[in-house]
């Protein structure tokens, strides 16, 4: 039984993640999505929106699972006995930041392996941060995020999107 985690802030969760979900699931028998807190990036979501955010946006695929967690990734590994962590790459500037991820928490735990995924090209250019910083001047976000979530990123800023 292989199973991974998929760990993220997903602030708010966008197609580009979906993406990386659904080719996970399809190389293993189990994937858990993991919220983390990250209070770090101070989230415009709070991990409850988050979490049902990406509930919904996964619930079509039935070997995915939604967790939130508050914990080094290293000791939810430990805690969910997965030593498999997903990860999506989208361009070379992610690299650094991956590569400095993953190297530290293989220091913490050298048992746990980093899997470095693609997304397809047309989602290549989306990101959370992207999302977020339409969102004040009522850009269309609705080609960037699973639509069964747009309602919930609207109501929580009041903002008018232009959908
Ligand atoms: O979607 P993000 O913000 O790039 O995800 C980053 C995340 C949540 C995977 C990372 O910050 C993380 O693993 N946080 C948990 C705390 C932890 O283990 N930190 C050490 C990682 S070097």
């Amino acid at each position: 039984m292989k199973k991974a985690i998929y760990p993220g802030t997903f602030d708010p969760i966008t197609n580009g993640h979906v993406d990386i979900i659904q080719r996970a699931s399809t190389l293993f028998d189990e994937i858990i999505v993991a919220v983390a807190e990250n209070q770090t990036k101070r989230p415009m979501f709070s991990i409850e929106e988050r979490i049902r955010m990406v509930k919904k946006a996964t619930k079509c695929f039935s070997n995915v699972k939604v967790i939130g967690f508050h914990s080094l990734l290293v000791d939810l590994s430990d805690e969910l006995d997965a030593n498999i962590v997903i990860r999506g790459i989208r361009a070379v500037s992610d690299f650094e930041y991956e590569f400095q991820m993953g190297y530290a928490n293989a220091s913490l735990k050298k048992e746990l392996e980093t899997i470095f995924l693609m997304p397809s090209l047309e989602y290549a250019f989306i990101s959370s941060s992207i999302v977020r910083s339409l969102l004040p001047f009522n850009g269309k976000i609705e080609h960037l995020v699973p639509h069964c979530i747009l309602g919930d990123i609207l109501k929580k800023e009041d903002y008018v999107c232009t959908l």
